[in-house]
């Protein structure tokens, strides 16, 4: 596919369009814009006539943040759905992938782990998880309106690690929240120490289980996406996917498996749980797997060496 990039560089670069040049041997034109602009979405659809299809990643994502600017979040991540969903009826385009997550189960209940599709959602704890259920209603309403619409939400578990190029990847802005950028500058010496959160927690070794998913496996299944709705694959307007390995590993284990791999010491403290964390999730990936014929196969090891070859590079 020929593709155009909207990205308002809130928390990205434009030198990441060198990296994915580097990669795939074309430039992928770019359009520095902001989703909830209608003025510009407008004038993007209707200078670009051949769009069949629609990848909606635009939104902020940290937890904490979300707690602190709830409007922010409800403005970002709903009007840039919402705007972009207005344009794409305007200029009769089909077909969206949405990027939503598996914070939209909560802390699914024992006989729900690993979580299906088909489990209940729970109320959102947070302004961000809030957003992403939302805006999956916001998808079905549309849906229903709009016969012509079809939709992909894809649920992400953990998404982790860089190209295996080193030519992109993660570049979180000041103190990474998340558990793998924080790992790799450690290591590196740019923390002093990773805080584990939690070690009393219900599972094997007390701290919380995610299943963290290599980002290029995440990214292969949008293409998929794409696909079946463009080849009409399926009756069904709007479609969920888990995207996740089915393993579930905790905090310690991706740490320890980080230094065995790296070869590197990452010195870390146990301190007290984060709020609004979650004991452990993981996904039932069967539909995607059997469904969408993909599956997030890259064995861990490879996936944490990944994170810090980019992490090593980008300190050069
Ligand atoms: C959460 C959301 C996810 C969202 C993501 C965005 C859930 C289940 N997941 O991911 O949907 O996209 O935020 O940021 O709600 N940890 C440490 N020390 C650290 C950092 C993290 O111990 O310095 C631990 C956390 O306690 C957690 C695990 O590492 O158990 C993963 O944390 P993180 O990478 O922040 O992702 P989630 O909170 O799972």
């Amino acid at each position: 596919y020929d593709v155009v990039i909207v990205d308002n560089l809130s928390n990205s670069e434009q030198t990441v369009l060198d990296g994915i040049t580097a990669i795939v041997g074309t430039c992928p034109d770019f359009v520095q814009a902001d989703c909830t602009d209608a003025s510009i979405m407008d004038a993007l659809f209707s200078h670009y006539t051949d769009i069949v299809g629609v990848i909606h990643f635009a939104a902020s994502k940290a937890v904490n943040e979300s707690v602190e600017k709830p409007l922010l979040y409800y403005r970002n991540n709903i009007m840039s759905l919402v705007t972009v969903l207005e344009a794409m009826r305007k200029y009769k385009v089909h077909n969206i992938v949405f990027s939503s997550s598996c914070t939209v189960y909560g802390q699914p209940d024992a006989e729900h782990l690993p979580v299906g599709e088909d489990a209940p959602l729970k109320k959102s704890l947070s302004p961000y998880g809030n957003t992403k259920q939302i805006n999956e209603d916001v998808i079905r309403d549309e849906a229903y309106a709009n016969s012509s619409l079809r939709a992909t939400i894809l649920r992400y578990f953990n998404p982790i690690g860089a190209h295996p190029s080193s030519m992109i990847g993660e570049l979180p802005n000041g103190v990474p929240q998340n558990l793998l950028p924080f790992v790799t500058q450690t290591a590196i010496g740019l923390r002093k120490e990773l805080k584990v959160f939690g070690d009393d927690y219900n599972t094997p070794d007390g701290s919380c289980i995610r299943d963290y998913i290599y980002v290029v496996d995440l990214a292969k299944a949008h293409v998929k996406a794409v696909e079946r709705m463009l080849n009409q694959n399926t009756d069904e307007q709007v479609e969920v996917f888990n995207l996740g390995t089915g393993c579930g590993l905790s905090v310690l284990e991706i740490l320890h498996t980080f230094m065995r791999v790296t070869g590197t010491n990452v010195p870390y403290q146990i301190v007290g749980r984060r709020e609004g964390d979650i004991e452990q999730v993981w996904a039932k990936a069967d539909k995607a797997n059997n469904v969408l014929g993909w599956t997030a196969d890259t064995p861990i090891e490879d996936v944490l060496l990944s994170a810090w070859n980019w992490e090593k590079k980008i300190r050069q």
